[in-house]
């Protein structure tokens, strides 16, 4: 098979990834690329943090500086009952220098202290697969998320 065709999976972290093939390296930056490469990302609501990991990931395959801040709104005690692995996949993410944050409430990220001086600081925001009642408190009446800015995502 031709390396162009190779389906080679994810990105990984391997920069400058001089043995993959070309297509690989080129489609790193066709990537639907929601970020910008020197903003910070959050992350909210996620549960095991699954996704925030990769999303970490693929930033950091990007050679992205801005960093990734993965949050959970259940306390870490009850995500260590739910999720036997997420201690493990925390170590992954900070070793990333991702920032981890739990408890953490996304329609009161403005009085939220650990976001003060975030405005505007965050180029994406996530929240996949939002529970509907908290949509309506996580925008002012602007449209803009409380944490003052990013693209909602
Ligand atoms: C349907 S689950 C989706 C979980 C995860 N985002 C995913 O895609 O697998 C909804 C998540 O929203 C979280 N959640 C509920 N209220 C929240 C709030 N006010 N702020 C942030 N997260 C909240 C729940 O703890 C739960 O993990």
């Amino acid at each position: 098979m031709e390396d162009a065709e190779r389906d080679d999976g994810p990105p990984d972290s391997g920069l400058p990834a001089p043995d993959k093939p070309g297509a690989f390296v080129m489609g790193r930056r066709n990537c639907l690329e929601l970020v910008d490469p020197f903003s910070d990302a959050l992350v909210l609501g996620d549960a095991n943090l699954t996704f925030s990991l990769v999303l970490a990931e693929h930033r950091k395959s990007l050679c992205h500086v801005g960093r990734t801040v993965a949050t959970t709104f259940e306390k870490l005690e009850t995500l260590k009952e739910r999720y036997p692995e997420i201690e493990d996949t925390i170590k992954k993410l900070e070793e990333m220098e991702a920032e981890v944050l739990h408890n953490v409430d996304c329609t009161r990220l403005a009085v939220d202290p650990r976001f003060k001086g975030m405005e505007g600081k965050f180029g994406a925001v996530y929240y996949n697969f939002p529970h509907a009642g908290v949509i309506q408190g996580f925008f002012d009446p602007t449209g803009t998320p409380t944490c003052g800015g990013g693209t909602p995502t």
